[in-house]
C-alpha cells in the first residue's frame, strides 16, 4: 500500500496540468506548513525565528525544469537577490538550487553563466551555495559541472543520493576536489536499472556513504529525519573521534520540529531547508511521497480554507 502512495505521488508530482492549477491557489492544500511562503519577503520572519532558536538554514527558491532562456536568467537574478539580502539582513543561511531552474536541460554553458553569477556573488558575502540533486537522468552533468565550479568556487556544495548504484563510485570520483556534500536517500521515481529498491538497501548505502566521506575528512551534511541514521552518524564520530565542526544535520522546514531543537540542545549544528516561492506543487508532492503521515495535514489544509 505504501509504496502504491509513494509511486502516485511521485507520478503527480511531475504532472504539468495540476502543477499550473496549483500556482493559481497560492501555497494551499497543507503547503504552507512546510513552504516558507510565496517571496523571500514571506520567508525572513520565518529564517530569523530559526536562527534565534539556533538554527541554521538553507533557502531554495523552488521551481525546477525551466524550458526558456529568459526564465532561467530570470531565476539567477531572483538568487542573487536572496543572496544580497540574506547579507543586508545578517540571516545565517545558505542558499540551496536546483540546476534545471537554471536551465541544464536548455544548454550547459547558459547554466554554467547563470550559477557563476550567484557563486561570485555568494563568494562576496561568504555564503555556501548547494546544488541539489534532481532525478538520475541530471546526476551525471549535474556533477560534472560541480567538479568544474568547485575549482573556482570553494563555497560550493553539491548532493549525493544512497538509493542510486552509481554514488559510491561517484565519491570516489569527487575525493580530491574536496567537496562539500549533502547526503540524502533521494527522492524521485527511479528505475531498478539505477537504483535501489529496497529501503533497507538505501538506509545501509547511506551510512555507508556518511562513513566513507566522513573518515576521507570531508564536510558532511547528514540531510534525513530517521532517527536511526543521526543516531548512527553521532555514534560513527565519537567513535572515530570526528570533530562537530566537520559535519551538521540537516533536515526539511516543518518536519521532525523537535528533533531539529533537541540536537542544537545536544550541541550539534542543524541547518533547516526552507523552499519558498510560487513552484511549490512538484517539492510538495516528493514530501507526500516519502511520508504517508504528510497526507494527513494536506487533507487538514483543503478543509480550514
Ligand atoms: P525516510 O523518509 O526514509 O524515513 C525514515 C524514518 O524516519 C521514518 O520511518 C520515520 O520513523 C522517520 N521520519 C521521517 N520523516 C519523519 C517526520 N516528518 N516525522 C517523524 N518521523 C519521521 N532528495 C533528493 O533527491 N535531492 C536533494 O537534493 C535532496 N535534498 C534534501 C535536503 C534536505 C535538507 C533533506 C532533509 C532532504 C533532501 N532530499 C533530497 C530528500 C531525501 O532524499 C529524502 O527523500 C527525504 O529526506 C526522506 O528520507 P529520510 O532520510 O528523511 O527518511
Amino acid at each position: 500500500m505504501e509504496a502504491i502512495s509513494k509511486n502516485f505521488f511521485l507520478y503527480l508530482s511531475n504532472n504539468k496540468l495540476l502543477d499550473r492549477f496549483a500556482k493559481r491557489f497560492g501555497a494551499k492544500f497543507g503547503a504552507d506548513k512546510i513552504v516558507g511562503g510565496e517571496t523571500f519577503t514571506h520567508a525572513i520572519p520565518i529564517i530569523q525565528q530559526l536562527n534565534h532558536d539556533g538554527l541554521e538554514v538553507t533557502v531554495d527558491h523552488l521551481g525546477e525544469f525551466v524550458d526558456c532562456e529568459e526564465e532561467s536568467r530570470d531565476r539567477a537574478g531572483e538568487c542573487i537577490r536572496t543572496i544580497q539580502q540574506i547579507a543586508s539582513g545578517g540571516l545565517r543561511s545558505e542558499v540551496s538550487l536546483k540546476l534545471t531552474s537554471l536551465g541544464l536541460d536548455i544548454s550547459r554553458d547558459l547554466v554554467i553563466e547563470n550559477l557563476s553569477l550567484i557563486l561570485k556573488e555568494a563568494e562576496k558575502h561568504e555564503i555556501t551555495v548547494t546544488i541539489d540533486m534532481e532525478d538520475s537522468s541530471r546526476c551525471g552533468e549535474t556533477l560534472d559541472i560541480y567538479r568544474e565550479l568547485k575549482e573556482k568556487y570553494p563555497n560550493l556544495g553539491t548532493v549525493v543520493q544512497s538509493y542510486l548504484y552509481r554514488s559510491d563510485e561517484d565519491l570516489d570520483a569527487l575525493n580530491d576536489c574536496d567537496p562539500y556534500l549533502r547526503l540524502v536517500k533521494g527522492a524521485y521515481k527511479e528505475s531498478p536499472k539505477v537504483a535501489f529498491s529496497e529501503k533497507k538497501l538505501v538506509d545501509d548505502n547511506l551510512k555507508h556513504l556518511i562513513k566513507k566521506n566522513l573518515l576521507n575528512g570531508h564536510y558532511t551534511a547528514v540531510a534525513s529525519h530517521d532517527d536511526r541514521i543521526v543516531e548512527y552518524t553521532k555514534a560513527l564520530a565519537e567513535e572515530h573521534s570526528i570533530p562537530r565542526e566537520q559535519f551538521e544535520f540537516q533536515m526539511l522546514y516543518g518536519m521532525r520540529n523537535q528533533m531539529q531543537k533537541d540536537l542544537v540542545e545536544e550541541g550539534y549544528k542543524v541547518r533547516v531547508y526552507l523552499p519558498y516561492g510560487e513552484d511549490w506543487y512538484g517539492y510538495f508532492m516528493r514530501r507526500l511521497a516519502e511520508r504517508p503521515a504528510n497526507i494527513a495535514f494536506a487533507v487538514k489544509g483543503i478543509f480550514s480554507k
